[in-house]
C-alpha cells in the first residue's frame, strides 16, 4: 500500500476523522490555492507580500544561499532574492507542480534548485548540497500555523538541529483578528476555498481509487477560539459510505460528520520571541503589517 492510501487509512480510522493538509496540494490543489491568495477574502498573502517588500532591503546580507519551506508558486519570494541576489535558492515543496511555476516566476534571480520533499526531508537534501557559508531558510505566509503547538516545537526543533552558525529564519506567523474576518478567508463567497477543500477527496478518487460523491460532503470553516485556529472540515451532508480501493478500506460517515483537513493557528505578535528562544532560536527582528495584522520574523540559530 503507498505511502497515501496508509496515511489516509489512518487518519479516516480516528474518531475525529482527518486527512494530512499536505495532501490538498496536488496539480490542481495548488492552482486552486494560488486563487484563494488573490481573493479579496484572503488578506493573508498580500499583508505577507507588502511586509517582504519592505524588510528584503533591511535583511543582513551574510547569506549565501536561500533555501523556502513550502515554496509553493514562489511569486512572494521575488523581493526577497533581489535584495540578497543568493548564489542558490532552494524551494522546498511535496508539490511538483508549485515547484514548477516557482522555477518559471524566479528564473534568473538565483542559480534554482528544486527539491520535491516534506519539509525536514528537503532540509537534509538541501543540507548535503549546500556549501559552508550561513544560509536564510524562508517559512512564509504563516504555514507554520497548520502544525498544532507540539508539532509546531519539534518541527522548529528539528528545523534547527540542521542549522549552522549564522543561518537565519525568516518566518511568518498570521496574528490573531475579528473572529468574522479570519473566518471569511477561510470560507470566500465564490467558493474556491471549498473547491481547495474538496478537491482532496477528488484526489483520493483519482489517485487511490476511492468513491468519494463530491456533492455529498461541503465545506465547513469553524473558528476553535479555546485553541486559536481556523479549521477546515468537510462535513457528510447525508448518511453514507465511501470505499477507497488501494487502502482496502470502507468507511462510514454519519449525518454531519466532519473529516478535519487543515488547521490554521492565529498568533499574538507578543507571544513569538518566547516561541522563537524556547526552540533554540534568538529573535533579531519583527516586521507587522498593521491593515491586516501579520507578522514576520528573523531568527537566527542561537
Ligand atoms: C499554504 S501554501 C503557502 C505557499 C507560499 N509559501 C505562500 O506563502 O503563499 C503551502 C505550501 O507548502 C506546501 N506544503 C504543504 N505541506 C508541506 C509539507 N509537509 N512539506 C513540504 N511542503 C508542504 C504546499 O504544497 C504548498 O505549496
Amino acid at each position: 500500500m503507498n505511502q497515501f492510501a496508509c496515511e489516509v487509512r489512518a487518519g479516516l480510522n480516528k474518531p475525529q476523522k482527518e486527512l494530512p493538509s499536505k495532501y490538498l496540494y496536488d496539480d490542481l490543489g495548488s492552482a486552486l490555492f494560488d486563487a484563494i491568495t488573490v481573493l479579496p477574502e484572503y488578506g493573508l498573502t498580500r499583508a505577507d507580500s507588502r511586509l517582504l517588500h519592505r524588510l528584503a532591503p533591511e535583511l543582513p546580507r551574510d547569506f549565501s544561499s536561500v533555501a523556502e519551506f513550502g515554496s509553493g508558486s514562489g511569486l512572494k519570494t521575488r523581493p526577497v532574492l533581489s535584495a540578497l541576489s543568493p548564489q542558490t535558492y532552494f524551494p522546498i515543496d511535496v508539490s511538483h507542480a508549485a515547484l514548477e511555476r516557482c522555477r518559471r516566476e524566479l528564473a534568473g534571480l538565483s542559480d534554482i534548485q528544486p527539491i520535491q520533499a516534506s519539509y525536514i526531508d528537503g532540509l537534509d537534501c538541501m543540507n548535503r548540497r549546500r556549501d559552508a557559508q550561513p544560509i536564510l531558510l524562508l517559512f512564509l505566509g504563516s504555514s507554520i500555523g497548520n502544525f498544532d503547538s507540539p508539532c509546531r516545537d519539534i518541527f522548529l526543533r528539528q528545523a534547527r538541529a540542521r542549522m549552522k552558525p549564522g543561518d537565519a529564519m525568516l518566518i511568518g506567523f498570521d496574528l490573531e483578528k475579528q473572529v468574522e474576518k479570519m473566518l471569511d478567508a477561510y470560507d470566500d463567497a465564490t467558493g474556491v476555498t471549498a473547491a481547495f477543500n474538496l478537491n482532496l477527496l477528488a484526489r483520493i478518487n483519482r489517485e487511490i481509487g476511492g468513491d468519494f460523491k463530491l456533492h455529498a460532503f461541503a465545506h465547513q470553516a469553524i473558528y476553535n477560539a479555546d485553541e486559536r485556529r481556523i479549521e477546515m472540515h468537510l462535513r457528510s451532508r447525508i448518511e453514507q459510505t465511501v470505499t477507497i480501493a488501494a487502502a482496502e478500506f470502507g468507511c462510514h460517515f454519519r449525518e454531519d460528520e466532519t473529516i478535519w483537513t487543515e488547521s490554521s493557528h492565529k498568533f499574538d505578535a507578543d507571544e513569538l520571541p518566547e516561541i522563537a528562544r524556547a526552540n533554540g532560536y534568538e529573535p533579531e527582528a519583527q516586521w507587522i503589517d498593521e491593515e491586516w495584522p501579520f507578522a514576520e520574523n528573523l531568527w537566527r540559530a542561537a
